[in-house]
């Protein structure tokens, strides 16, 4: 992939208008892997066409499954069966995208054949030990590298894996997911148990296929009883997406956008609540249920925002939204502190270190902690920052451009394509002076 793109944004302006951002990265995923295990066609709409769950759709596809699209975001999926997919001929390669390996590992973990799984720099540096430690309990044989991470060398185990209780130690659903994919193919119940709600899409997509997952509080069961059997997916706009719109009609003045057709799942609208703590005014519209997962319009204006001490309980609720919550941070009155996100740390690039040194780079007291960040309200200047070819930290300097004094130029943008890849377009037609040089 080249990495020369460079975005330049000028200074001010605000952002006006209605739009509809692309679908979910999370339930795209999704749709291909369960799709692809399903019995029978399954027709999705609203499928993200981006790197990342094309990074899915070819790793399926190269294990035999027939897969039309996308097109327009439809995609057709001709399910295979549980027990239907064929050796991959080749390592399949996953590029930047770590729900796509992370998932992959467990559902690979109990095939009658081996697998390897390869990525780009940043994925091949990010930890895989904890979905290969608990996958290991359950009877798994996966090589990772010396430091833990991948390529991963599965070795197939059909018909020998356990079902475990599993307490994880961190709130990931890439990790829960991973283990409830694994459980469709061990002996007995897997159960997982999350130290906080983490997002739910496997489990309700499970459900949605006809799969019986028990969901009881903080835990999720399964077995390898059920079958999947083909739907229909609609898939909602990715509020991940749609938070940069929402900080960025935040924090530029005279600004009034509205996003429809926002996937509002309330395991994903920790960047609503904390945005609304700090200040914002944001409108939920037209609540309506699509496909077992609510979808809203979302309409927000200008405000003054305010410095917050974010809820720790929020974090993994805003996983993805926190390096343009910094932005915002950075726009309000005061100071707001950040604790318990120390995930951030490994996620496609440290986003804490990232974050802090564009930042302080653009002149904002910016101040990094272990865990988190503690950001002084004030101005945003102008400079070169680097995203480290992660995409949400390309779009949110972008961002930023909204509230700065001059210029600025973030360097290594090409991987925005991997989540958002008409955000460019979007953005410019909202308001935003976005070039890309
Ligand atoms: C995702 C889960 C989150 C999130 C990632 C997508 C998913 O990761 O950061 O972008 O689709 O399950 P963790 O579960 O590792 O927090």
């Amino acid at each position: 992939m080249s990495q020369s793109v460079t975005f330049q944004v000028q200074p001010g302006g605000s952002l006006r208008g209605e739009i509809r951002v692309p679908g979910d990265k999370s339930m795209s995923h999704r749709s291909i892997m369960l799709g692809s295990l399903a019995e029978g066609v399954t027709h999705v709409r609203g499928f993200l066409n981006a790197e990342d769950a094309m990074s899915t759709l070819e790793a399926f596809r190269a294990m035999g499954v027939k897969i039309e699209g996308p097109v327009n975001g439809e995609v057709t999926i001709h399910g295979v069966g549980k027990h239907g997919l064929q050796a991959p001929t080749k390592p399949l390669y996953l590029g930047n995208s770590g729900t796509s390996m992370r998932l992959l590992s467990g559902l690979l973990a109990g095939q009658p054949f081996n697998s390897i799984l390869t990525g780009d720099e940043s994925l091949e540096s990010r930890p895989m030990r904890r979905v290969t430690a608990p996958l290991a309990l359950m009877g798994a044989e996966i090589e990772t590298q010396e430091n833990g991470t991948a390529p991963l060398h599965i070795k197939g185990k059909a018909g020998q894996l356990q079902g475990i209780n599993y307490d994880m130690p961190i709130a990931s659903a890439q990790v829960k997911s991973c283990l409830l994919l694994a459980g469709m193919y061990a002996e007995g119940d897997t159960t997982v148990t999350e130290p906080a709600p983490t997002r739910d899409h496997t489990e309700r997509m499970l459900t949605g296929f006809g799969y019986p997952v028990k969901r009881e509080g903080s835990t999720a069961t399964i077995n390898n009883q059920g079958k999947l059997t083909a739907t229909q997916i609609d898939v909602p706009s990715d509020i991940s997406s749609a938070a940069f719109f929402l900080v960025g009609a935040s924090i530029a003045p005279n600004s009034d956008v509205t996003l429809n057709h926002v996937g509002i799942n309330p395991t994903r609208t920790g960047v609503i609540d904390i945005l609304r703590l700090m200040g914002a005014d944001i409108e939920v519209l037209n609540q309506r249920s699509v496909g077992g997962e609510p979808v809203a319009d979302l309409r927000v204006r200008s405000s003054q925002l305010k410095g917050i001490e974010i809820p720790e309980h929020l974090v993994p609720l805003a996983i993805d939204e926190f390096p343009v919550l910094f932005v915002a941070a950075a726009c309000a009155e005061g100071q707001t502190t950040l604790t318990g996100a120390k995930e951030l740390r490994v996620k496609e690039s440290d986003r804490i270190q990232v974050m802090a040194d564009g930042l302080q780079i653009l002149g904002v007291d910016a101040q990094p902690t272990e865990d988190g960040m503690v950001i002084q309200g004030g101005s945003i200047g102008t400079g070169v920052v680097e995203s480290h070819g992660d995409h949400r930290i390309a779009m949110s300097f972008s961002i930023a451009g909204l509230r700065s004094s001059g210029p600025i130029t973030i360097n290594n943008c090409a991987n925005v394509n991997t989540s958002f890849p008409e955000f460019k377009q979007l953005a410019t037609h909202l308001g935003l002076n976005l070039t890309s040089i």
